[in-house]
C-alpha cells in the first residue's frame, strides 16, 4: 500500500491543517475536507469554460453575445494559452487564391482521417469555415493580405481542388504567427463582452451528480483558496496532452487536464491511439517549424541530398498528409539516409526561398531557427525530425459539442451540462489523422457550435437546483492525498519514464510486441503514483503540486492510449502498425472508446463511424484506397 494513502498531514487553505485520513484507506469514511481543511468560495454562472486557448475563447465570446453569464477558467494567462503557438494558418475554402469549394475541403477532411471522421461534423466545419473565418476578420484578427487586399491563403499538406485533382490554397494566415493573433483578438473580444476570468486558476475536477455535469471545482494558485463553479453548463476546452510524450511541439501546459478529469468522471475517452507527429520539429528542441514552409516551396533532403518525398508521394511530393511525410522520414532515418554524424535526422531548406518570402511570411520560424538550431534559413537547412503535435483522439462529443459516452445501447448518449471543444474533444472531425491548419479552424468552429447549443439548452439565468452537500468532496480528496503525498518518486521522475515509455512503445510506427510491452511498462508507471512525492505543501504557487495534478492526469491518458493502440490491428491514418499494415474497414472503421478505472484497468468498447453528412447538399464519401 501507498505511503501516500490516507495522511493528510500538511496545512489546509486556512492554515488551520488537515484534518486526519485523506481518503479512507484505512477502512474508514473520509472525513470531509470541505470547510475546516479546505473553506470553499462559491460561485454561481450559466456557464462555465475550462481552457483559455483558441476554443476556449470563442466558446466563452459566443456565450456572452448570447446574454450567457460566463466565466472562463484557465491555469494560464489567456493570450499564452497553447493556440498561441500555432503558426500556419486556419484552413477555409474562401476561393481568394484560386477556385474552392468547402465540399472539397469537406471530402480532404474525410480523406486525410482516413475514413474514420465522422461525416456531419465534417460537413458542420467546413462549410462553417467560411462565415467563421470572415467572423474572426471582423472581429479584428489582422491576416496577411493579397495585392487585392484579400486575406492571403497558402497551400498546405493534403489540402486539395476538385477532390484530389489539383494543389488547393486555402490556409489562411497571418505570417506564421496565425494562432498568435486569433488568440490576442479572441480575448480581447471576451473582455469587450464582459466575460469574467479566472487566471490562473487550476480545474481539479468535475462536479457530477446522477450522470449530469453540474461545475467544476478549481484552485487558485495565486492565493491558494479553492473555489466552487456552479454551472448549468460546463464546456472544456483544455486542450491535448502533448506532454505525454518526451518529444512534443506542445508547450508544458498541454497536460490535457479536462481528459484527466472526465476519466475521473467514469466517462470515456475516444480514438486516444491516434496521435500525430509534425515532420518538422527542431531537431534536439522539438519546437513546431509549420508545415507553411513547405506551402512557401521549402523541401525535405537526406544524407544523400535527394528529396526522398517524391519516392513516398509522387504527387503530393512534401505536402502529402503529415502521417504519410513523417512516416517517409522514419524510415530514411531508419534505412541510414538521415543527416547529422548520428544520421538521425533530416534536413528542411529554405535557402533558396525569396527573403522577402521568408520576412513576410515566415519571419517566426527563421528566429526559431536561430535561437533553437543556430541556423540561418537564408544559408542553411533546418534540422528537423517528427515530433508529437497533436491528439486526434479525446473526449466524444456530437458536432454541438454535447459530451457522448456509451449508455443503454446507445452509442450517442448525451451527458447532461457537458461539452468539450478544440484539442480536448474528439467531434471526431479529424479521425486518424488531422489536416494540417485544420486544427485552427475546429476550434473556433466548434467553440461557436457549443456557445449556439448552449444559448439552445440554457436560459439566461435560470434557477440553479442546490448541489449535493458533499459535492467538492470527490476533487478535494485527491487534491489532499497528492499535496500530502510522501512517498519515494518524485515527480519528474515519473513524468519522465512515462514519456520515455510513451515515446518507444506508441509512437511513429507500432506493433503488437512493442505495444504489449508499452502496456506493461505503462502499467507498472501508472502504479508508481501511489508512490509519488511532493516536496512543497503550500498552497501558493505550489509548481510542485501543479505538475503532479497535470502528471496525474497524462497518466490516465498514457494508460488509454497504448491500450487502445494495442487493440487496433490495422493501420489507419497515423497509427501505422508494422504487424497489420493495411487499413481494415470490415473490422475497424469504428472508433475506440476507453475508461480507466482508479486500479488502471482499461476498458474498451467501439462507437459507430458517422458516414452521412447533415444535409442533402453533400454526398456520403465511401472509404478509398489511399494514393498520395
Ligand atoms: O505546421 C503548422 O503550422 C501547424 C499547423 C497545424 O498543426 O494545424
Amino acid at each position: 500500500m501507498s505511503k501516500t494513502n490516507g495522511q493528510t498531514n500538511g496545512k489546509g487553505a486556512n492554515g488551520k491543517g488537515g484534518n486526519g485520513k485523506a481518503n479512507g484507506a484505512n477502512g474508514g469514511a473520509a472525513p470531509n475536507l470541505a470547510g475546516d481543511a479546505y473553506p470553499i468560495q462559491d460561485h454561481t454562472y450559466d456557464v462555465v469554460v475550462v481552457g483559455a486557448g483558441g476554443s476556449g475563447l470563442r466558446a466563452t465570446l459566443g456565450c456572452v453575445e448570447e446574454g450567457l453569464k460566463t466565466a472562463c477558467i484557465s491555469k494560464v494567462f489567456p493570450t499564452r494559452s497553447h493556440t498561441v503557438a500555432a503558426q500556419g494558418g486556419i484552413s477555409a475554402a474562401l476561393g481568394n487564391m484560386g477556385d474552392d469549394d468547402w465540399r472539397w475541403h469537406m471530402y480532404d477532411t474525410v480523406k486525410g482521417s482516413d475514413w474514420l471522421g465522422d461525416q456531419d461534423a465534417i460537413e458542420y466545419m467546413t462549410k462553417e469555415a467560411v462565415p467563421a473565418i470572415v467572423e474572426l476578420e471582423h472581429y479584428g484578427v489582422p491576416f496577411s493580405r493579397t495585392e487585392e487586399g484579400r486575406i492571403y491563403q497558402r497551400p498546405f499538406g493534403g489540402m486539395t481542388t476538385n477532390f484530389g485533382e489539383g494543389t488547393a490554397q486555402r490556409t489562411c494566415a497571418a505570417a506564421d504567427r496565425t494562432g498568435h493573433a486569433m488568440l490576442h483578438t479572441l480575448y480581447q473580444q471576451s473582455l469587450r463582452q464582459n466575460a469574467e476570468f479566472f487566471i490562473e486558476y487550476f480545474a481539479l475536477d468535475l462536479i457530477m451528480e446522477e450522470g449530469q455535469c453540474r461545475g467544476v471545482i478549481a484552485w487558485s494558485l495565486e492565493d491558494g483558496t479553492i473555489h466552487r463553479f456552479r454551472a448549468h453548463n460546463v464546456i472544456l476546452a483544455t486542450g491535448g496532452y502533448g506532454r505525454a510524450y518526451f518529444s512534443c511541439t506542445s508547450a508544458h501546459t498541454c497536460t490535457g487536464d479536462g481528459n484527466g478529469m472526465v476519466l475521473r468522471a467514469g466517462l470515456p475517452l475516444q480514438d486516444m491511439e491516434f496521435v500525430q507527429f509534425h515532420p518538422t520539429g527542431v531537431y534536439g528542441a522539438g519546437c513546431l517549424i509549420t508545415e507553411g514552409v513547405r506551402g512557401e516551396g521549402g523541401y525535405l533532403t537526406n544524407s544523400e541530398g535527394e528529396r526522398f518525398m517524391e519516392r513516398y508521394a509522387p504527387t503530393a511530393k512534401d505536402l502529402a498528409s503529415r502521417d504519410v511525410v513523417s512516416r517517409s522520414m522514419t524510415i530514411e532515418i531508419q534505412e541510414g539516409r538521415g543527416v547529422g554524424p548520428n544520421k538521425d535526422h533530416i534536413n528542411l531548406h529554405l535557402e533558396h526561398l525569396d527573403p522577402d518570402v521568408i520576412n513576410q511570411r515566415l519571419p517566426g520560424i527563421a528566429e526559431t531557427a536561430r535561437i533553437f538550431a543556430n541556423v540561418d534559413v537564408t544559408k542553411a537547412p533546418i534540422p528537423v525530425l517528427p515530433t508529437c503535435h497533436y491528439n486526434m483522439g479525446g473526449i466524444p462529443t456530437l458536432y454541438t459539442g454535447e459530451v457522448v459516452t456509451l449508455k443503454d445501447g446507445k452509442p450517442d448518449a448525451v451527458v447532461p451540462g457537458l461539452m468539450a471543444v478544440g484539442e480536448a474533444a474528439c467531434v471526431s472531425v479529424h479521425g486518424a489523422n488531422r489536416l494540417g491548419s485544420n486544427s485552427l479552424l475546429d476550434l473556433v468552429v466548434f467553440g461557436r457550435a457549443a456557445a449556439r447549443r448552449t444559448a439552445e439548452i440554457v436560459t439566461p439565468g435560470e434557477t440553479h437546483k442546490p448541489l449535493p452537500a458533499d459535492s467538492a468532496e470527490p476533487a478535494l480528496q485527491r487534491f489532499d492525498r497528492l499535496r500530502n503525498a510522501n512517498g519515494s518518486t518524485p515527480t519528474a521522475e515519473l513524468r519522465l519514464d512515462m514519456q520515455k515509455i510513451m515515446q518507444t512503445n506508441c509512437a511513429v510506427f507500432r506493433t503488437g510486441e512493442i505495444l504489449e510491452e508499452g502496456k506493461q511498462k505503462m502499467s507498472e508507471a501508472y502504479a508508481r503514483r501511489d508512490d509519488l512525492r511532493v516536496t512543497d505543501r503550500s498552497m501558493i504557487w505550489n509548481s510542485d503540486l501543479v505538475e503532479t495534478l497535470e502528471l496525474d492526469n497524462l497518466l490516465g491518458q498514457a494508460m488509454t492510449t497504448v491500450w487502445s493502440a494495442a487493440n487496433r490491428e490495422e493501420s489507419r491514418g497515423a497509427h501505422a502498425r508494422e504487424d497489420f499494415p493495411d487499413r481494415d474497414d470490415q473490422k475497424f472503421m469504428k472508433h475506440t472508446v476507453s475508461w480507466l478505472d482508479d486500479q488502471g484497468k482499461v476498458t474498451i468498447d467501439w462507437r459507430p463511424v458517422h458516414m452521412n453528412p447533415l444535409t442533402n447538399e453533400v454526398q456520403s464519401f465511401p472509404p478509398k484506397a489511399r494514393v498520395y
